[in-house]
């Protein structure tokens, strides 16, 4: 087997799957890069309320794109920081308004073209799990492993409803729920790049599984397909 390959591990899936805590974890035991390709997507829509941009309406946001400048970098601490013309935003882009600006700037096929090299290039130079909606289907559609992660919309309102908590930042339940179906809805009904399963990914629902369990689901369908 050669070691020098390059693999890459394309996983898609609704809002709160748990796919940026699975796929980061399973890249640090692999030793593969990790793209959290939500992150880029929350970059824009957060130049966009920064400007008080409506960010459903297409063509403003086309129009804002040329002054933004969106980079992706590693943090010392490994982790994955997104600047915002030279301002670091990670912090920013994790506020809970942020993900509906978000669900909305993706929707916009100027906005998609505009992430779609920034997304390639980064899965060219060596191994990565890149997680979104669209990586298997548009991004990498011919990523050596494919995974479609998923969980009903009760269990992941309920996780992150306790995330929420735990950061200090806590909603209700119902508020969580409708949040996640609405962006369901959105990310799944838009018409460029909607969610959806690509044909030859394996499907990975966590519904009943803990985190150790769909750690080690993921885990085994990667050394399986990848064959590493
Ligand atoms: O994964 P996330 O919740 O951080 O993503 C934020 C929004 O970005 C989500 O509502 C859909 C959009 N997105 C996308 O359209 N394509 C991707 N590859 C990743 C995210």
């Amino acid at each position: 087997m050669n070691d020098q390959r390059i693999i890459r591990v394309a996983i898609d899936g609704p809002s709160g799957a748990g796919k940026s805590t699975l796929a980061r974890s399973a890249a640090a035991e692999l030793g593969y890069l990790y793209v959290d390709t939500g992150a880029i997507y929350r970059t824009i829509g957060c130049a966009a309320r920064r400007r008080g941009i409506d960010p459903k309406n297409a063509e403003t946001v086309a129009a804002l794109l040329p002054e933004l400048r969106v980079e992706l970098t590693y943090g010392d601490d490994g982790l994955q920081h997104m600047a915002l013309n030279g301002e670091d935003v990670t912090a920013e882009i994790r506020e809970p308004e942020i993900s509906q600006y978000a669900s909305a700037v993706s929707a916009h096929p100027a906005v998609r073209a505009y992430l779609l090299e920034m997304q390639r290039r980064l899965a060219r130079e060596r191994s990565v799990i890149m997680d979104g909606r669209d990586i298997g289907t548009v991004v990498l559609p011919d990523a050596e492993v494919k995974v479609f992660l998923t969980a009903s919309a009760e269990e992941r309102a309920r996780r992150r409803m306790l995330e929420l908590e735990q950061r200090g930042t806590p909603q209700a339940y119902e508020e969580v729920l409708s949040s996640i179906q609405e962006r369901d809805w959105n990310d799944t009904h838009r018409a460029a790049a909607p969610l959806r399963k690509a044909e030859d990914a394996v499907l990975l629902d966590t519904t009943a599984l803990d985190f150790a369990q769909s750690e080690a689901a993921l885990l085994q369908i990667i050394r399986e397909r990848a064959g590493v």
